[in-house]
């Protein structure tokens, strides 16, 4: 029998307030946070996330029906529906993520069954650190395992459901990243992600530094619709660069050089959006050679160059953002800051040496606090493991 935390303890005690007998298992789905290759998942490019030690749970047992009820404990709402009967839900937005998701599964060809269950999460919500796919996963393995089909499906095929769940049932037009981390993250490393090929490879995160992320606590309310204008942007790009270079599908395909050598067929706007994306690709390639040299220096170069990009050309930085890592960066300990995540608001990102996180979070509370007039929050996340599931009896 496992051993249960705290957490878990919590969300059984909570499950034994809404049914009677006992849940079999916990499945359990973590944020996310993003060392660097920002807007570039949706441009077939590559990205360099680590799972945060934040996450979604739920606590269940399985039906003999098609029936699923989950209680969600922080909304104190219901998902209630049958897997036959499945429709967007307007008035309980979450419980969309837990249909889509199965709606996406069984497109796979996997057959469900019912489930009932608690569902709890620590990720800050609408902060940017992926609480939606902390959701989808941790209902993806609790819906499979259900149904005894954990083995029917790998990682990346349960991630690309996901996805699929959010773009095509929720209506967020994501990328991979995000739910594949939640998948497949692994203690003690990022994963650098190739978005095209769905290929990985784990980059040992470096013993020496530590991931500091400030949330600013500011509100994202362009960011959906500012989120889609840049995909359309960068499909534009594309499709004006083919003239010249034929061969390419995606920003992926583009080096700097080429982009240089066109930038006539681009308007100024679309010019600066592929700048961005086609640049960070490349510092995503540099920043997994100097953390293999263990040169963190040069990792916090890159990092900070990521953000001036989002910042001046991508323009998907917020004054809020730009404070935050403005705060990180007073501390010399700070080694290189960024936002991460979509942007507009949320969180940013700072790499900090070892014994330095302390500084560097009150460097963030006094001032950015002082500079925006807002409260923020801090955490301090060690590079942890990807989706999970336990016994619990
Ligand atoms: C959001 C999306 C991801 C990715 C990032 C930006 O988090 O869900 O797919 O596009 O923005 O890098």
């Amino acid at each position: 029998m496992q051993t249960l935390d705290k957490r878990t303890e919590e969300i059984c005690a909570e499950f034994a307030k809404v049914y009677d007998g006992a849940p079999t298992h916990v499945a359990i789905g973590p944020g996310r946070v993003n060392l660097i290759g920002e807007h570039t998942d949706y441009n077939d490019g590559f990205v360099l996330p680590v799972a945060l030690d934040k996450d979604v749970r739920v606590v269940f047992r399985p039906r003999s029906d098609r029936r699923v009820r989950l209680y969600a404990v922080e909304f104190d709402t219901w998902a209630d529906f049958d897997l036959d009967n499945m429709a967007f839900d307007n008035e309980v937005f979450w419980a969309n993520y837990t249909m889509g998701v199965a709606w996406a599964l069984e497109k796979t060809g996997v057959r469900l069954v019912g489930l009932e269950g608690v569902v709890s999460g620590n990720i800050p919500r609408g902060s940017g650190l992926s609480s939606s796919a902390g959701l989808e996963i941790s209902n993806a393995l609790a819906l499979l395992s259900a149904a005894d089909s954990l083995d029917a499906l790998t990682g990346v095929q349960i991630a690309k459901a996901a996805q699929h769940a959010e773009n095509a049932f929720v209506g967020v037009n994501c990328g991979i990243m995000d739910q594949f981390i939640s998948t497949l993250g692994e203690e003690g490393n990022a994963l650098l992600i190739d978005c095209r090929s769905l290929e990985y490879q784990r980059v040992p995160f470096p013993a020496g530094a530590s991931l500091v992320i400030g949330n600013t606590k500011a509100s994202r309310s362009l960011a959906s619709s500012a989120y889609n204008e840049r995909r359309a942007q960068c499909e534009e790009g594309v499709a004006a660069l083919q003239v010249a270079l034929p061969g390419i599908t995606a920003l992926r395909d583009v080096t700097s050089a080429q982009l240089e050598a066109h930038k006539e067929l681009l308007s100024p706007v679309v010019y600066r959006r592929c700048r961005h994306v086609v640049g960070e690709n490349e510092r995503v390639a540099a920043t997994v050679q100097a953390l293999a040299a263990g040169d963190l220096d040069e990792v916090g170069r890159l990092m900070n160059a990521s953000h001036e990009s989002l910042r001046y050309d991508y323009e998907v930085s917020s004054d809020a953002l730009d404070a935050m890592v403005e705060a990180m960066r007073s501390v010399p300990g700070c080694l290189g800051a960024r936002l991460t995540g979509a942007g507009f608001g949320g969180c940013a990102v700072a790499l900090v040496s070892k014994g330095q996180e302390r500084a560097v979070r009150d460097a963030i509370l006094e001032r950015y606090s002082k500079a925006m007039n807002i409260w923020p929050e801090v955490y301090i996340s060690p590079a942890s493991a990807g989706a999970r599931i336990f016994a619990l009896e």
